[in-house]
Formats: structure tokens, sequence, C-alpha cells
């Protein structure tokens, strides 16, 4: 049996007006009433006998009352004051476990569409991270995604490990066929990866050591002690420099739901999903969420349509990407 990490720190500028600062994407509810993270909790609750929540402080308590409404039993929660990144707070979750545990380290906002093939996928890495290996979950590139880790592999074995590469090295790596993207899913005993973080980043070791350790005696995290955890991403820290990693090529659909086309596909995709509260005349693929108002189109196409109290959102598909963007300049002007 394996222990659940999950990250849960992502702040959701993507998926704006719809998710925000306090609701961010992981905890919609938007798939037949779960949120992706009830959904990654579900997803490994046969694999893992207990979870360990890692979450921003604002959060906490919506993440604990959705992991116990999804039926989670052996629960903690590691509330972050500030967030240091996935390196800091995949070191806290290896301190705060027995060496020996393997960890199952997953994102909370992550949609995958088959199961079977992810419980076969895990079971190998499980395998894997029995033997000592840093295990990742590897996918089969579709396009030059600037924003994933790229692995080149051998069956297990990686031979390089590259994270966010530039647009011209992401389209050389995908065009040559022997890389695969890394889905951010991670399986490792605790003990392993703490030896592999104290090779190749000892200053986040030592001073998440100490943050810990606060935790263990005080039951927080206080923020003096977070604030001196250098934040860097587990993938720059750990898994571009180990010789430990291996990974488990998967061809399991998954999409860590990054944009409004992204999420239009998988809801229609798997949730047989309907407009809410929406008429339409001459009008076709077009998305709506949201339950504010009617939303009534007229001979439009391809938008997606997003209807909270807080904004309503006219975009057309294929400009997600600017949302990001748009959600800053609000932020700052509004
Ligand atoms: N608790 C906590 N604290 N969680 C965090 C923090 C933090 O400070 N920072 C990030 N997370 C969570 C996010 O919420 C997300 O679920 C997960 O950790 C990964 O972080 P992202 O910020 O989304 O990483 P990324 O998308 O840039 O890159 C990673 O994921 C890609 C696949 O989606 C990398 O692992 C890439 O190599 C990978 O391809
Ligand atoms: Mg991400």
């Amino acid at each position: 049996m394996m222990q659940h990490i999950i990250l849960c720190g992502g702040s959701g500028t993507r998926l704006w007006p719809l998710s925000n600062k306090q609701t961010p994407k992981q905890l919609l509810p938007l798939f037949e009433g779960n949120s992706l993270l009830q959904l990654a909790y579900l997803r490994n609750q046969v694999a893992c006998d207990s979870v360990l929540a890692i979450v921003n402080e604002q959060h906490s308590a919506t993440v604990e009352e959705q992991l116990l409404h999804a039926g989670a039993t052996n629960l903690r929660m590691l509330a972050e004051p500030v967030g240091r990144n996935t390196a800091a707070a995949i070191a806290l979750a290896a301190f705060v476990s027995a060496p020996e545990t393997i960890l199952l380290i997953t994102p909370a906002d992550h949609l995958i569409g088959t199961p079977d093939i992810y419980a076969q996928t895990i079971e190998t890495a499980q395998l894997l991270a029995a033997g000592n290996s840093l295990v990742t979950i590897g996918l089969q590139p579709t396009y030059p995604e600037t924003g994933f880790g790229y692995i080149q592999y051998s069956g297990h074995d990686v031979i390089r490990f590259v994270e966010k590469p530039d647009v011209e090295n992401a389209t050389i790596m995908l065009q040559s066929g022997d890389f695969l993207w890394n889905s951010g899913i991670f399986c490792c005993k605790a003990g392993i990866l703490l030896q592999e973080l104290q090779k190749y980043a000892p200053e986040i070791y030592e001073t998440a050591a100490i943050a810990a350790n606060e935790w263990l005696r005080t039951g927080q995290l206080s923020l003096a002690a977070m604030e001196e955890i250098p934040s860097t991403s587990i993938d720059y820290a750990v898994m571009e420099k180990s010789n430990k990693v291996k990974v488990v090529p998967s061809t399991m659909e998954w999409s860590d739901v990054g944009s409004y086309e992204a999420l239009a596909q998988a809801l229609v995709q798997h949730y047989q999903y309907h407009n809410h509260q929406a008429v339409s005349i001459e009008s076709g693929n077009n998305m709506v969420i949201g339950k504010e108002k009617l939303v009534a189109l007229v001979g439009v196409e391809n938008l997606v349509v997003v209807n909270t109290p807080e904004a309503l959102l006219i975009m057309k598909k294929g400009k997600g990407q600017e949302i990001k963007q748009l959600h800053q300049w609000v932020k700052e002007n509004r």
C-alpha cells in the first residue's frame, strides 16, 4: 500500500472567472458533482491506504471537507502559509513520512479518462519505486507544449529529463519520437526522494527539514520556516539531475485541464456535458458554463461562455491561452 500525496497548491488563473483565488480549478465541482481534487483522491483510493494533502492554508478547510466527503479516512493535511513550489511541498511530505513508505505524488488538478490503464500504470510505478527508483509517469506528446517536462527514454530508463523547453527544442523533441511528456505524477520511497534531494538540492533539504520538524512538534508550518525554503519545482531540483529516475510510459488519457478548450473537451467526452442555462438558435459548438443567468445564443459558433457572478467571459475557442494574461490585467486594473 502506498501513501497518496496530493499537491494542491495551484492558484487557477487559466480558468478565470470560473476559478479564482478563493476557488481554484481543482476545487470546482464540475464533474458530476465531483471536483478534480475529489477525482484525484477517488482514482487512487485502492492503491493507497492513507492520504496527505499539501495545500495553501487559505484552501485547507475546503480541501479537507471535499476529501472527507469523497470518503477519505486516513487523512493528514499540511497547510502551507505560503507556497514554495513543488520541491518544497514534496520534501515536506517526505519528511513527515516513514522512509520506507512509497509515496504516490499526484497533482490535484488532472483529469484521467482511462481509469483501468491508469491503475496498471501505477502498479508498474509502485514496483519500480519498491526497487528504489524515483518513478515518473510519461505520456506520448502530441504537440510542442513548452509548459511540460520532456523525458528521453528507452523502456523504463530515463536518458534525459528536460523541464519546460523553449518551443524550438520542444519541437525537436516531439519530432524525434523518443521523448515522452512528464505527467507530473511521481512514485518513490520517501527516503529515496530525500536522499536525492539532499544530494542535488541540499538547501531545500535542510530548510524543509526544519519546517517539517516544526510541523511534527506543533502541527503547524510557520511562515518564517517556509520562507527559508528556496522555491523551485521538483523537476528542476531533482528530476533533471538524479540518475535514479525511471519512467513508466502510459497510454492513459490525461489532461491537466490547463485551458477552457481542454475543460470543454473533457466535459463533453467523459461527462456527456450539456450547456448550463442556455438557449440557442442557429448556433453550434458552443460551451456555456455557469448558472448565473440564462444565456441566449443566436447565430454564433465556437464560443466559450462563462457565466459567473464575478464576470461574464465570452471567448472564441482557440484563445484559451490568453486567459492568464486577461486575468492578470483584470487583477491589476479593476
Ligand atoms: N502544495 C503545493 N504548494 N502545491 C503546489 C505548489 C506549492 O507551492 N506549487 C505547485 N503545486 C501543485 C500544483 O497545484 C499542481 O497540482 C502541481 O503541484 C504541479 O505544479 P504546476 O505549477 O502545475 O507545475 P507545472 O504544470 O508547471 O509543471 C509540472 O507538471 C507538468 C504536467 O502538468 C511539471 O512536473 C512538468 O514536468 C509536467 O509536464
Ligand atoms: Mg500544471
